[in-house]
C-alpha cells in the first residue's frame, strides 16, 4: 500500500502549489501528524477532505507548515557586520540598492533593514521587496504592529523613533512602510526576481532538504548583481559558495563572484 502521507503530499501540491516533499520528510510528518491526531482525524485523506470543507482547518494547516517566528534584528551581531562592512561594500558601487527580504514571514527583517539604512545610510536610495509563502504572515506584514517582545533587539532610540507607541503595541511609522513593497512568493516554485544587490534569506532553508537548497542557492545566485550580497541565518552557512559563484565575505554573508 502506498503511504497514504504521499497522498496527502500530492493533494496539497495540487490545491496549494505547495510541495511538501521539498521539505524535510521526518520533521514535516512529525509536526503534521501531530496536528492531524490534534484534531481527531486518523488518517491524512480525512484530514484533508476535512480541509477541504473547513477555511479554518486549511488555514491552521498552513500556519504549521510555515512557521512564522521572527524578530527586529535577529541575531544582532550580524546587523552590526551589515551596517559596518556589507552596505559601505555596496555604497562604493551604488547609491541606489534593490534589496529582497525573502520569506520575510510577518515583516520584521524588511523593517529592520529599512530602520538600519535610514538610521545609519540616510544619502543611500533603497527598495526592498519582501515575499513570503504565507497570505497570513504578509498581511500582519503589512499592518507592521508589533509587541514589545518582538523588539527586544532594537536600541530604544530606534524603537522611539520608528515607531508610535499605543497599549504596549508598536506600529511602525509610515518612512519605514513606503520602502517595501510586500508580496507572495514561493520559493521552491516561483521564478526569482533579478539584479539584486542584497538578497536576505535566513531561518527557511533549514525546512529545505539539500536538494531544494541547491536550487534555491543557484537560483539566489543568478539574481544578485556581480558584487551583491546574499545573508543567510546563522544555522545555515553555505559549505561550497563557490559552486553557486559565491565566496565567503563574513560569516553568514557570500559575494556573487
Ligand atoms: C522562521 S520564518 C523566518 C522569518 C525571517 N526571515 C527571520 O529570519 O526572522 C520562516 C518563513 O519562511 C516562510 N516559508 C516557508 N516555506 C516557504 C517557501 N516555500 N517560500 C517562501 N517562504 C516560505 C514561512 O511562511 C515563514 O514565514
Amino acid at each position: 500500500m502506498i503511504d497514504e502521507y504521499v497522498g496527502f503530499t500530492a493533494n496539497i501540491k495540487s490545491k496549494l502549489g505547495i510541495d511538501l516533499n521539498l521539505y524535510k520528510e521526518a520533521q514535516m510528518k512529525r509536526r503534521l501528524t501531530s496536528l492531524r491526531n490534534k484534531r481527531g482525524f486518523s488518517n491524512f485523506k480525512s484530514y484533508f477532505e476535512a480541509m477541504n470543507q473547513e477555511e479554518v482547518l486549511l488555514n491552521e494547516f498552513i500556519d504549521r507548515i510555515t512557521i512564522n517566528v521572527s524578530e527586529y534584528y535577529r541575531n544582532p551581531k550580524r546587523w552590526v557586520v551589515l551596517e559596518k562592512e556589507i552596505f559601505p561594500a555596496l555604497l562604493k558601487k551604488t547609491k541606489k540598492l534593490s534589496i529582497w527580504s525573502a520569506a520575510c514571514s510577518t515583516g520584521e527583517e524588511p523593517y529592520s533593514l529599512a530602520i538600519l539604512l535610514n538610521e545609519h545610510f540616510p544619502q543611500l536610495d533603497f527598495q526592498i521587496t519582501a515575499t513570503d509563502i504565507d497570505l497570513n504572515a504578509l498581511e500582519k506584514a503589512k499592518q507592521g504592529v508589533y509587541s514589545e517582545q518582538s523588539l527586544k533587539e532594537l536600541p530604544n532610540k530606534l524603537k522611539e523613533k520608528f515607531f508610535r507607541e499605543q497599549h504596549g503595541l508598536y506600529s511602525v511609522k509610515p518612512v519605514l512602510r513606503e520602502k517595501i513593497l510586500f508580496k507572495q512568493h514561493n520559493l521552491l516554485a516561483d521564478s526569482y526576481p533579478k539584479n539584486m544587490d542584497l538578497i536576505v534569506c535566513r531561518n527557511v532553508l533549514i525546512y529545505f532538504t539539500d536538494p531544494a537548497k541547491e536550487t534555491i542557492y543557484h537560483n539566489f545566485s543568478a539574481s544578485l548583481k556581480k558584487g551583491g550580497f546574499l545573508f543567510v541565518g546563522s544555522t545555515e552557512q553555505i559549505f561550497n559558495p563557490t559552486s553557486y559563484d559565491m565566496n565567503l565575505k563574513d560569516t553568514f554573508f557570500y559575494e556573487k563572484l
